[in-house]
């Protein structure tokens, strides 16, 4: 198995295979010492106004509702993460939160500011023929003066800026999106399912970035079943699942 989520795997392997950089080592699977994940602490307090709020908030498709009757709300410099099982309702909250999705019924409010939204197809972000150009076209529609090439840095994808996103590899596709979505100051910051494919020294690179925006004020809103993500991250959690929403 090809896989970077190795907790529940590991007991099962004799042998786990590290393919780094052009070279490839064998290690004993007992004994072998999988990377750290750090939890990436508050280092300021910012303004904890309220950011987002759902006011009983019921959300589907065609009248079907898939959540109902939500009540949640998050402030600036807070991270919630909606976690559950495939189907459960994630992405149609972070959706509807996002304001992509009109509620079926109930109030969705967000403070004014930009809004970074991930798509759980990372793919359907990327349409310009460079990396750069897509971080640059964020940066130019903020009027924000900050160099592309500080997240794309942060990301590690200097090397891979000059490429045409859709021949990337699959976890530099998503960290390709994500320098497109959170370049700048985003106010609001919805990131849905963000750590797929992406290996160790990805997945250290987008904790330290979100707690930056974090720690700078923005609300974000992390649809994973990524405990170790949750585990750095989030403040707190909300189970979506079986139509109901509860942190
Ligand atoms: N565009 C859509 N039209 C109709 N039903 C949908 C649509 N998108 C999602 N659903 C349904 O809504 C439910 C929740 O899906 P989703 O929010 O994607 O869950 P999760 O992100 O937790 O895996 C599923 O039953 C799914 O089939
Ligand atoms: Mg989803």
């Amino acid at each position: 198995m090809s896989e970077h989520r190795l907790d529940q795997l590991r007991p099962l392997a004799r042998t786990v295979v590290v393919v780094d950089a052009g070279r490839v080592e064998t290690h004993d699977a007992s004994v072998w010492e999988a990377p750290r994940i750090e939890v990436a602490k508050h280092s300021s307090t910012a303004d904890r106004a309220e950011a987002w709020s759902l006011h009983e908030v019921t959300a589907g498709f065609a009248g079907c509702p898939v959540v109902g009757s939500v009540n949640l709300s998050g402030d600036g410099g807070e991270v919630i993460a909606l976690s559950g099982p495939n189907g459960g309702g994630k992405t149609t909250l972070l959706r509807t939160i996002a304001g992509m999705l009109r509620p079926l019924s109930g109030k969705v409010e967000r403070r004014p500011g930009r809004i970074a939204y991930l798509p759980q197809n990372p793919g359907a972000l990327l349409h310009r023929p460079t990396v750069r150009s897509e971080v640059e076209l964020t940066l130019q529609r903020a009027r924000d003066a900050e160099p592309a090439d500080a997240i794309l840095q942060a990301l590690g994808l200097l090397e891979v800026a000059g490429r045409y996103p859709r021949d990337l590899s699959s976890g530099e596709r998503q960290r390709a999106a994500l320098a497109a979505v959170l370049a700048g100051k985003p106010s609001l910051v919805l990131l849905d399912e963000p750590t797929r494919g992406m290996d160790a020294g990805a997945r250290a690179a987008l904790v330290s970035l979100v707690a930056r925006l974090r720690d700078a004020g923005a609300a974000v809103i992390l649809a994973t079943h990524d405990v170790a993500l949750i585990g750095s991250l989030a403040d707190q959690v909300v189970q979506v699942c079986g139509g109901r929403a509860v942190a």
